[in-house]
């Protein structure tokens, strides 16, 4: 679970913790946070994705420090509600709440009172009369974090939602990302792959329009969402995606990319008869070092895991240099860390209440 980045992390708490100052943008603006739930990327301003990253470096640095512990979320309480596996987001969500002095529970559904048949809005509230204070929710029903949103105080966190959202991968994504490069505005990412089934590309792309990035989405037409085409879109729905360049050729949608990102097919949540084969698919889209050579010569490569290796990308470039994807791991606890105190304390709280009593 450590990486070079948390490495030297010891966990205790801090007899001299040290505060995590207040974000500040790179434009000098003040940060700017008017969440209650972290639902998707497309109600957020670029300056709210601006202020996340801003705090994520804030949290790096906590990550980076002898004793990796402040008591910001002390008395909170965080609750890991996830309906569908999950290995990274669960586990840097955990990490997340800890480091930052919250009590942390991790529910397995297949054990809790859902199998007997409560309801996701009961298990909700029920968490939150035990004290609950954010709630982190992954489900296979695109929309269940939004109905859990309606009816509780408690904070909603959308760590995954059917083929709908994934606001904190994308937002790990746009942080790794920008560590790299800086400033993403006219960065061409590609991403490739099962478009239609991967809430991490839906979510991502929102971040990266929103950072001035071109995106650029490449699989087979079957793979690729009906409606991706603004000029297939009744009027009404014109603003439902931005606006992303489409490609079923991986060579040209790889073309000058700055980051191209693989991502896995989503068997769980396709109809059969989508692809001919697995080997048919591999041969027509799988990121490969031959392919990757039409990228830029420092690009980066990406995959939100889990990953098929033979399958949508190629072990030699998974593990080659322009793979950064232990980085977005790393990434995910920092990110994490961030949205939570961004919801319990907002923008302005993030800064004094990491100190020691909360009045550093
Ligand atoms: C997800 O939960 O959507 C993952 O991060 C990506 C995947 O499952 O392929």
């Amino acid at each position: 679970m450590t990486t070079e980045t948390t490495g030297t992390r010891q966990t205790g708490v801090s007899d001299a913790p040290e505060p995590v100052a207040a974000p500040e943008s790179p434009q000098g603006t003040s940060a700017s946070w008017e969440h209650d739930h972290v639902l998707d990327l497309d109600d957020f301003t670029t300056e709210e994705i601006l202020t996340v990253l801003d705090l994520t470096d804030r949290m790096q640095e906590v990550l980076e420090r002898r004793i990796a512990r402040v008591p910001a979320l002390r008395g909170h309480t965080v609750v890991n509600l996830f309906y569908e596996p999950s290995t990274r987001t669960r586990a840097s969500f955990e990490l997340a709440g800890k480091v930052l002095g919250a009590d942390v529970i991790s529910l397995s559904v297949a054990t809790s009172a859902v199998q007997k048949g409560e309801s996701l809005i009961d298990t909700v509230r029920t968490l939150r009369a035990m004290g609950a204070d954010s709630i982190v929710i992954r489900h296979a029903s695109s929309g269940a974090p939004y109905l859990a949103a309606r009816h509780t105080n408690a904070s909603i966190v959308n760590a995954g939602d059917g083929a709908h959202a994934h606001p904190t991968q994308a937002l790990l994504d746009l942080y790794t990302m920008r560590s790299h490069f800086g400033d993403l505005t006219g960065k061409r990412v590609a991403m490739i792959g099962d478009i239609s089934h991967s809430r991490v590309a839906r979510s991502d792309l929102w971040g990266l329009t929103a950072l001035g990035a071109d995106v650029v989405v490449c699989g087979p037409p079957t793979l690729l969402p009906i409606g991706l085409d603004a000029s297939q879109r009744p009027e009404h729905a014109q603003q439902a995606l931005p606006p992303v360049q489409i490609e079923t050729d991986i060579d040209r949608a790889i073309e000058g990319a700055h980051v191209v990102m693989a991502l896995r097919l989503q068997s769980e949540r396709q109809q059969g008869g989508l692809l001919p084969s697995l080997h048919e698919y591999a041969l027509h889209y799988q990121v490969t070092a031959e392919r990757l050579a039409r990228a830029q010569p420092d690009h980066l490569l990406m995959h939100p895991g889990p990953k098929n290796e033979g399958i949508e990308i190629a072990r030699d470039v998974a593990a080659g240099q322009h793979s950064i994807i232990e980085q977005q791991v790393t990434n995910g606890v920092a990110v994490r860390m961030a949205l939570l105190s961004l919801l319990a304390l907002g923008a302005d709280g993030t800064g004094a209440a990491t100190g020691e009593g909360g009045a550093a």
